[in-house]
């Protein structure tokens, strides 16, 4: 068992029932066992014709069980043993027969007979359907699921696309990484749970001409990895994105922008209709006065004194103090941003009272921009307090429990 990783110290049993979508299972299993989790493989008679257990020992790491009559067990109740020790049983893929199997309480197979046995209140059941669009649509599969989400499964997916039979449509089984990130998300605390979030992240791009501008270096990890920490703690997330390469988080509505002004002209709305807004966006201070329609060829741009051209800037709107000023049954809770490359604290405390915001969080600018680790320093109305050091995605799963016990709820 590992001590490090988002899934450190999990136990899980992933269930394989048949399908072409098998072949998916052996990637979750790595990826469960790269992000730190103990893997306990169990498959039915159906899945073991899709993939051979020998993948499934190799890739977990442990003897798989395929047969509720399986005797190293020395107390002869696999189906009681296995789910003893678990954190949450994964069914991936859960074909349409063994979803119904679960609607019925029915226990053929050691897969269906465990996930009957399990303590439920303890051991979560989360199920990937996968299966032909027709069977998906189909009303019995669809009164299934209905009837497993009654009883208290959670349903990933299943994902819209391209179909083994050759047809697209609902049915196919999410990705590996997808499945691993809602088991990651589904162990975290539910405190945004209801609640809704806005967040602002990368960098603008203020453009001279079709094919130059001006930015910075903001990579947008941090803004992305609070929208997934808000998503995770069961908010509903709007990100508001400039232009960056991070894949959207699970879950997550995420709105593309490229200057400042299309970012606050995507904000405004949005703001009004959130509970919360995080500006983590490295808005460009100024945009150049004038924007060339057409290429700045380089001769052709000199003035008649044969010197270059120079560079006239119009100040940006301030998108964090524009939504702070919003009447106040309009006004999220708003939490800024501070990068600073020195005075970190002094410098976020102005920006605290010049923004007219309850929260700054201020960081080292130039020495997190890109990384995957950061510090941060929460600062109001009271003081001042560091949260302990980590990577990106631990700072946010903190900062979020922060506003979540901070964040006044709107009146429906
Ligand atoms: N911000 C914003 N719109 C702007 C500039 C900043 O919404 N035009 C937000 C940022 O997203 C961040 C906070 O304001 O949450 C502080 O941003 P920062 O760049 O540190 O501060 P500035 O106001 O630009 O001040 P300075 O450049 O003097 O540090």
């Amino acid at each position: 068992m590992s001590d490090t990783g988002e899934l450190a110290r999990r136990h899980i049993v992933l269930g394989l029932s048949g399908g072409v979508a098998c072949y998916k299972a052996a990637d979750l299993a790595r990826e469960l066992v790269k992000a730190g989790a103990t893997v306990q493989v169990v498959m039915t008679e159906a899945a073991c014709r899709f993939i051979t257990p020998v993948t499934m020992q190799a890739l977990s790491g442990r003897p798989v069980f395929t047969n509720q009559w399986d005797a190293r067990e020395g107390n002869n109740m696999a189906h009681i043993n296995l789910t003893r020790e678990a954190d949450a049983v994964v069914v991936a893929p859960a074909s349409a027969d063994f979803i119904a199997q679960l609607a019925q309480g029915r226990a053929d197979e050691l897969l269906s007979l465990l996930c009957l046995a399990r303590p439920a209140q303890a051991v979560p059941l989360l199920v990937a359907p996968a299966m032909n669009r027709e069977m998906w649509a189909h009303p019995a599969t669809q009164r299934n699921v209905a009837q497993i989400r009654a009883d208290g499964a959670f349903v990933l997916g299943p994902a819209a696309g391209d179909q083994a039979c050759g047809e697209i449509g609902d049915g196919r089984m999410l990705e590996a990484d997808e499945l691993r990130d809602e088991l990651i998300a589904h162990f975290q605390p539910k405190v945004l749970a209801g609640r809704t979030l806005l967040v602002t992240a990368g960098p603008t791009f203020e453009a001279l001409d079709p094919v130059r501008g001006i930015t910075n270096l903001s990579s947008g990890k941090m803004g992305f990895a609070i929208a997934r920490a808000a998503a995770e703690a069961g908010a509903s997330v709007t990100l508001v994105a400039g232009p960056v390469h991070q894949p959207t988080p699970r879950g997550v509505r995420r709105i593309d922008v490229s200057s400042a002004e299309q970012m606050l002209a995507a904000v405004l709305p949005e703001a009004k209709v959130h509970e919360v807004f995080v500006a983590t966006a490295a808005v460009a201070d100024w945009r150049p006065a004038e924007v060339a329609a057409q290429k700045m060829k380089k001769d052709a741009s000199r003035d008649g004194a044969g010197r270059v051209p120079a560079i006239a800037f119009v100040e940006n709107p301030d998108i964090l103090a524009t939504v702070a000023r919003l009447p106040a049954a309009e006004r999220p809770f708003c939490v800024g941003f501070a990068a600073e490359s020195h005075d970190i604290v002094r410098h976020a405390r102005e920006k605290l009272a010049r923004k007219g915001v309850p929260l700054i969080v201020a960081n080292d600018g130039p020495a997190t921009f890109g990384r995957d680790d950061n510090t941060l320093v929460l600062v109001d109305a009271q003081g001042e307090r560091a949260l302990p050091p980590g990577d990106k995605l631990t700072l946010a799963r903190a900062l979020v429990a922060e506003i979540a016990a901070r964040a006044p709820r709107r009146p429906a």
